[in-house]
């Protein structure tokens, strides 16, 4: 019993220091987790953590809406947002990193995704959204936005695409280095210009949503 609880608290040292390590070398370097970390981003041990059936009605993703997923990386959210809009919804899945979308592409060709048909995969930068303006009822994002280096031209761009009474749904989650406070993610939204709607969720695992609230 001892010789275990040695071992899990090595283990737990481990994890807190990278934490740690990984958030000061964060200040100074921003950037994304390289594509070989895909496999971990989509587990089932994460699934277990952050459901990602719970992240999709939390972002207010319902059926026949014209969806825009942030940062998708390999997918842990896609499939579950495709689902959730049905044959009439659409999602675009954009990132950065075409080794990420390859993995999304790969995970859509296994035999239990055949029936998806709906998401379409853009490489893209979101400060520079390849879409016209009041494009989609939703955009949301998990745990991508504070690994931008300038948030608040991304989040303009986010708000541009969106419809007049669109939604904008951003999902932070504890393990990820950069997790930042719900004030941080509030904070941030509102000086995009975006109404604060709802915040669920917990203190490790939450979404923030805003109305775009534009003018007609
Ligand atoms: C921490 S991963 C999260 C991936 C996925 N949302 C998830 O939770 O599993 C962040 C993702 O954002 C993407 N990303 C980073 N900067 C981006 C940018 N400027 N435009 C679009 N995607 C970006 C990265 O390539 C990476 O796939």
């Amino acid at each position: 019993m001892r010789v275990l609880t040695t071992i899990l608290l090595k283990i737990l040292g481990f994890f807190v220091l990278l934490q740690i390590a990984l958030r000061i070398i964060k200040r100074f370097y921003v950037f994304s987790p390289p594509a070989f970390m895909g496999p971990f981003l989509d587990s089932d041990f994460r699934r277990k953590l952050q459901s990602p059936d719970k992240v999709i009605k939390r972002s207010g993703i319902t059926e026949g809406m014209r969806i825009l997923e942030v940062g998708c990386g390999s997918g842990a959210f896609t499939t579950f947002a495709a689902k959730a809009s049905g044959i009439k919804g659409e999602i675009y899945a954009l990132d950065i990193q075409p080794k990420m979308l390859l993995q999304l592409k790969k995970k859509l060709s296994r035999p239990e995704n055949r029936d998806i048909k709906n998401i379409k995969l853009i490489e893209g930068d979101v400060h520079k959204l390849p879409f016209d303006d009041n494009s989609f009822d939703v955009v949301y994002t998990v745990t991508v936005l504070q690994e931008l280096p300038d948030k608040n031209r991304a989040l303009k761009e986010m708000k541009r695409v969106l419809k007049p009474s669109g939604i904008l749904a951003v999902t932070e989650f504890l393990p990820d280095p950069d997790y930042p406070f719900k004030s941080t993610t509030i904070k941030l939204g509102e000086e995009a210009g975006f109404i604060l709607d709802k915040v669920e969720g917990n203190l490790w695992n939450y979404t923030v949503r805003f109305k775009a609230q534009k003018s007609r």
